[in-house]
């Protein structure tokens, strides 16, 4: 490990990304992170493709303008509809998140698989090719998609007891899964209420492989010293000690969620 820090911006509609970024400071502390949540377009789950791709144009080129080395897509649905456009137009690594249905297939091959995503990138043409290619043999995963949790957690509405009554009344079937796949950086914070709702099942995200392949492209972990993360709002950056303390909460929760995991 070098000293040098490396500089990473990550970005997500809003507080979703931050499941991610407790995954990275887990593995490279010493990095200074930057974090864009498009408040101001949350949610992206039920904007169209032309949007999306908009506001993750945008988060790029502010993120690259402040000094990042390398972005994090942490939003799904930002990668299903935008990531082979930003990645033809910006001249840095982008490390994008799908759902994690590639490893939920090769581990529980011929079992019943359930994806949940948000609505865009549930009908987005990018999650049914991974599908096609994950499953050979034409096996079929349920598909359930979930926007309510993102409200929920852009509101820190973390009650189990809310969560839970939601997923039974938007998920049809509750049992014979092998895995549930959380094809959204948002739904990180409800493991606890997919468990109460599905029982012991494999709750799979994309998110440490996310940071593998990050530190891969950086070419290992670098900054052994103190870490930092700074937070944008829609590119303007958090100063609002109100503000700056909601995020402070999330990452914490993230971060708890990620030791738990
Ligand atoms: N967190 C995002 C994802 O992973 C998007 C949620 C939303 O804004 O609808 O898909």
């Amino acid at each position: 490990m070098s000293t040098e820090r490396t500089t990473v911006g990550f970005f997500d509609s809003g507080a979703g990304g931050l499941t991610v970024l407790a995954e990275a400071r887990r593995a490279m502390p010493g990095a200074a992170y930057l974090f864009y949540a498009d408040t101001d377009h949350v949610p992206y789950g039920t904007k169209t493709r032309e949007e999306v791709l908009r506001y993750a144009r945008r988060a790029v080129s502010f993120l690259m303008e402040r000094g990042a080395e390398a972005i994090v897509v942490a939003c799904n649905t930002a990668t299903s509809m935008a990531i082979d456009d930003l990645r033809a137009e910006f001249p840095l690594p982008i490390v994008g998140m799908e759902p994690a249905v590639k490893p939920a297939a090769r581990v529980y091959p011929g079992s019943e698989i359930l994806i949940c995503a948000t609505p865009l990138t549930i009908a987005g043409k990018k999650l049914h090719t991974l599908i096609d290619r994950s499953f050979p043999d034409g096996e079929t995963p349920t598909l359930a998609a979930l926007p309510g949790l993102v409200a929920m957690a852009e509101e820190e509405r973390f009650d189990p007891d809310e969560a839970s009554a939601y997923l039974e009344a938007a998920i049809p079937r509750h049992e014979g899964y092998a895995a549930v796949v959380l094809g959204c950086t948002h739904f990180g914070y409800f493991r606890d209420s997919f468990r109460r709702v599905f029982g012991n099942v494999d709750i799979i995200d994309g998110n440490r492989g996310t940071v593998r392949r990050l530190i891969s492209l950086l070419g290992g972990t670098r900054g052994d010293g103190e870490g930092s993360v700074t937070i944008f709002e829609s590119g303007r950056q958090v100063c609002d000690p109100g503000r700056l303390a909601r995020y402070a909460r999330l990452l914490a929760r993230a971060q708890r969620a990620a030791e738990e995991n």
